[in-house]
This record gives structure tokens, C-alpha cells and sequence, in this order.
């Protein structure tokens, strides 16, 4: 009986590795990435690749074990979901207001320790921001949601 269910699991298991989702390495267009809306310093734009894009962007880098489902299925549902919040890629339709708004959320979500993800930075220990990086992040948001001028 033990062995029948063993089996019957790992046939599904090899039967969902055939089910890729996706990958998600769509076109980088200067014209409508966020260093077309605001701007973003050398420093900013590392912390953001490192720690983001792998959910918020075009571009993922994808690990090995994103191959395997369902980790692929979960992993695919976070960017997804990321892309849907925020895609560092394609601002597009994005106006001032917008733009200072999700600013704001950015900081936020961080300082909160919101993001990045926790259940990412398990396996993704590069991606972790140290209080060095985090203060840089919101040094630069408060720059440029000045510049932005939404007077609430
Ligand atoms: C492993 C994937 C992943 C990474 C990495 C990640 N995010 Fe997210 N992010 C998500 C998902 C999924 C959501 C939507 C669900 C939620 O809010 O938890 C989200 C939501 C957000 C939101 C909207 C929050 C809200 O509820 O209004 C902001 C802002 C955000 N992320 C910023 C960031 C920033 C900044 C980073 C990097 C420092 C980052 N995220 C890294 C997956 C990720």
C-alpha cells in the first residue's frame, strides 16, 4: 500500500515537471523602465536589481531549482503577482501622482520588512538589504518624491 502511494507521487511529480510556466524575460525598453521617470543612481539601481526585479521587473533570475515544480508554479505566482503591484520594467500610464504614491510604498513596504519577501530571502540571502541600503533607499525616495511636489 506504502509503495502504491509512494509511486502514484512520484509519477505526479514527474508528470508537473512537464507543465512550465513562462519565464518571465520579457523586453527592457529604456523608455518605459523607472529610470525613464525618475532618476536613479548607480547605488539605487543595484539594491533594486538585487533585491526586486527577480518579482517587479521583466528580468528574473532565475535559480536552478525554479525548474522544478511546484517551486516553478510558486515562484511564477509571486512575479506575477510582484509585476501586478509594481514592474520596475514598465511604468507605463504612470503619472506624477502615481508615481509618488508608489514611492511611498516602496519605503513602506521596506522598513516594514515587507520587502523583499521573507520566504525569498530564505533561499535568496544576496537579495537581504542591510540598514545601510535600506536608509540609501529612503534617502532617495524622500529626493525624489520632492522633486515629484505632490502637495497633499
Ligand atoms: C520574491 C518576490 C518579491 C520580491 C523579491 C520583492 N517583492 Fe514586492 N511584492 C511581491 C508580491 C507577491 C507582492 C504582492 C503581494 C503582497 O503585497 O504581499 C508585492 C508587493 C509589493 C508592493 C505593493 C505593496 C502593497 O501591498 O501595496 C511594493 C511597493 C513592493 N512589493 C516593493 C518591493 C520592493 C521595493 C522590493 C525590493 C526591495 C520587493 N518588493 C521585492 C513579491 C516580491
Amino acid at each position: 500500500m506504502k509503495k502504491k502511494i509512494f509511486l502514484t507521487l512520484l509519477v505526479l511529480f514527474i508528470a508537473i515537471q512537464f507543465i512550465q510556466s513562462e519565464k518571465n524575460e520579457g523586453p527592457v525598453a529604456t523608455n518605459q523602465d523607472i529610470t525613464h521617470y525618475v532618476e536613479v543612481p548607480v547605488n539605487i539601481q543595484h539594491i533594486l536589481k538585487a533585491s526586486c526585479y527577480d518579482c517587479h521587473s521583466n528580468q528574473t533570475n532565475y535559480p536552478w531549482y525554479a525548474q522544478v515544480n511546484p517551486v516553478g508554479w510558486w515562484l511564477n505566482h509571486h512575479i506575477e503577482e510582484g509585476k501586478a503591484e509594481i514592474n520596475f520594467s514598465d511604468l507605463t500610464g504612470y503619472d506624477k501622482m502615481k508615481l509618488d504614491h508608489k514611492l511611498e510604498e516602496i519605503v513602506e513596504e521596506v522598513q516594514q520588512g515587507h520587502m523583499p519577501l521573507p520566504a525569498y530571502l530564505w533561499l535568496h540571502t544576496d537579495a537581504k538589504m542591510n540598514q545601510q541600503q535600506v536608509t540609501q533607499l529612503v534617502t532617495w525616495v524622500n529626493k525624489e518624491r520632492q522633486k515629484l511636489n505632490i502637495v497633499e
